[in-house]
């Protein structure tokens, strides 16, 4: 069977929380599950990642586990009936002191005291993902004075955003900090970080994590206006990070909707020129919360971010709290293998013009290089310690599978998220290196990935353990 290069995340919620169900997804093809901390406690966190760790066992999976931080989100409070309908035209009050659950449809409380002071008269406040839209007439030290503009329903605490960004909420709460600690101690591989506005708070996000004990890569949520706004900004927190999430239901509201296909674009062939993961995220497939199948419009969505070479897809209520998550991942994976036939997704540009700084890094491109132009390469095996040569590697496009070969749990697990690598538990330091090439490729004949008559490159460093040292590869044949 063809390998699905396309990775898929898969929010887990409360559909998603008993055994039956967490193994169904894995089965399905789940290769990374987030746990989003913006619900449930820390204790559902807990027992969805045991969950998911004896169900990949059990099928002899490998399935990356991403805790997902809610960060600054700003929240209107609450209304006296729950909610309200707001008619256009009338005015509407945001303001600090009124109490928490006594809103109405002519005001509200927010949570947010800095707001009277990031607003300005016509300004356009976009509530509960854009579906309403508010105008500031006035500001004063206590509230925000609009106009609706776009009215509607608007229910208990609706998130806000402005529109072309802007709020300036620090993007690490106290609630994200006693989050990090619930994702050391789970040994999540990933933690997403919400609305960083600079390199510098991915930086805070990781010495906090570090110093929690955890080893995990830390992704960038891009989802604010400023984070896009030019190169140097987006480029800056791509470098930071680890890898990115185009996170696209804040950033559609801030950007536009009309803009947010170019700028999933050039986010993800940024990410992957610098060398880092990119997730695409929001909405993917959005009516199967409801129904079994995909509209045509979702499967053109997965579609296209597989083309522009995303290294993953995502589900997020689709798979948290519809009544189809694992036919939704089955949708899923079914569209990445389609999209994953058309020709661009094998053709690599190679970087023509580009110089590389590092020996590992020629390796792992020359290896891409040669099994790109040799018909007979079915196979390409990295020995790795930290994951860093496959990922280098799955930044070219290639149809050819590229094996991560490490004896690390954490290794093993954080490449499911990378395009086009696949996990294969081996300790190069258990065999004579006279027979390694040999026990390597015995590890692919006999999951049945290749036979006699093929090749298979083989990279690796003069040294066992030692990460950064990669300094060969070989052409090997399969007998
Ligand atoms: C294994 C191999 C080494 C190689 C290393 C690369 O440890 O035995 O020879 O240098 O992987 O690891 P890296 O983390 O750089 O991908
Ligand atoms: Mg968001």
């Amino acid at each position: 069977a063809v390998l699905r290069r396309t990775k898929i995340v898969a929010t887990l919620g409360p559909a998603t929380s008993s055994p039956e169900r967490i193994e169904a997804l894995v089965r399905a093809g789940m290769d990374v599950a987030r746990l989003n901390f913006s619900h449930g406690e820390a204790d559902d966190h807990r027992q969805r990642a045991q969950l998911v760790r004896e169900a990949a066992e059990k099928q002899g999976r490998f399935v990356a586990l991403m805790g997902d931080l809610q960060g600054p989100k700003i929240r209107i409070a609450r209304f006296k009936d729950r909610k309200v309908t707001l008619r256009v035209g009338a005015t509407f009050t945001l303001s600090n002191s009124h109490p928490n659950e006594e809103g109405d449809e002519n005001i509200v409380g927010i949570d947010y005291p800095e707001l009277v002071q990031d607003c300005r008269p016509g300004d356009e406040l976009l509530l509960d993902d854009g579906r309403v839209v508010l105008r500031v007439d006035s500001v004063d030290i206590d509230s925000v004075h609009t106009t609706v503009m776009v009215g509607g329903p608007l229910s208990n605490n609706k998130g806000i955003n402005r529109r072309g960004g802007g709020l300036s909420a620090p993007s690490l709460t106290d609630k994200d900090r006693a989050d990090i600690k619930v994702a050391a101690e789970l040994k999540l591989d990933y933690i997403a970080v919400s609305f960083p506005r600079y390199g510098s708070d991915i930086d805070e996000a990781r010495s906090l994590v570090r110093a929690a004990g955890s080893e995990a890569w830390i992704i960038a949520k891009i989802e604010r206006a400023e984070a896009v706004a030019d190169d140097e900004a987006l480029d800056a927190l791509i470098r930071a990070s680890d890898g990115v999430m185009v996170a696209r239901g804040d950033l559609g509201v801030e950007v536009g909707d009309a803009e947010l296909v170019g700028i999933q674009k050039r986010i993800i062939q940024h990410a992957r020129t610098l060398n880092k993961v990119v997730i695409t995220a929001t909405q993917m497939m959005e009516s199967m919360i409801s129904s079994p199948v995909p509209t045509r419009a979702e499967v053109s969505d997965v579609a296209n971010a597989v083309l522009d070479y995303t290294d993953a897809v995502m589900l997020s209520a689709e798979s948290a709290s519809g009544e189809y998550p694992v036919e939704a991942v089955e949708a899923m994976a079914r569209v990445c293998l389609g999209a994953e036939k058309h020709p661009t997704t094998t053709h690599s540009h190679h970087r023509l013009g580009e110089t590389f700084s590092r020996c590992d890094e020629t390796i792992a491109l020359a290896a891409m290089y040669a099994a790109n132009h040799f018909p007979g390469i079915k196979a390409i095996i990295a020995l790795t310690e930290s994951g860093h040569t496959p990922l280098i590697m799955s930044r070219i496009r290639s149809g050819v599978p590229i094996y991560c070969y490490s004896p690390h749990g954490i290794t093993q697990n954080r490449v499911a998220m990378f395009r086009g690598v696949s996990t294969v538990p081996f300790d190069p330091t258990a065999y004579d290196p006279a027979d390694l090439s040999n026990a390597a490729i015995g590890e692919l004949k006999r999951r049945g990935r290749v036979e006699a008559g093929d090749w298979v490159i083989l990279t690796k460093g003069d040294f066992y353990r030692d990460s950064g040292g990669t300094n060969g590869m070989k052409l090997l044949a399969v007998e």
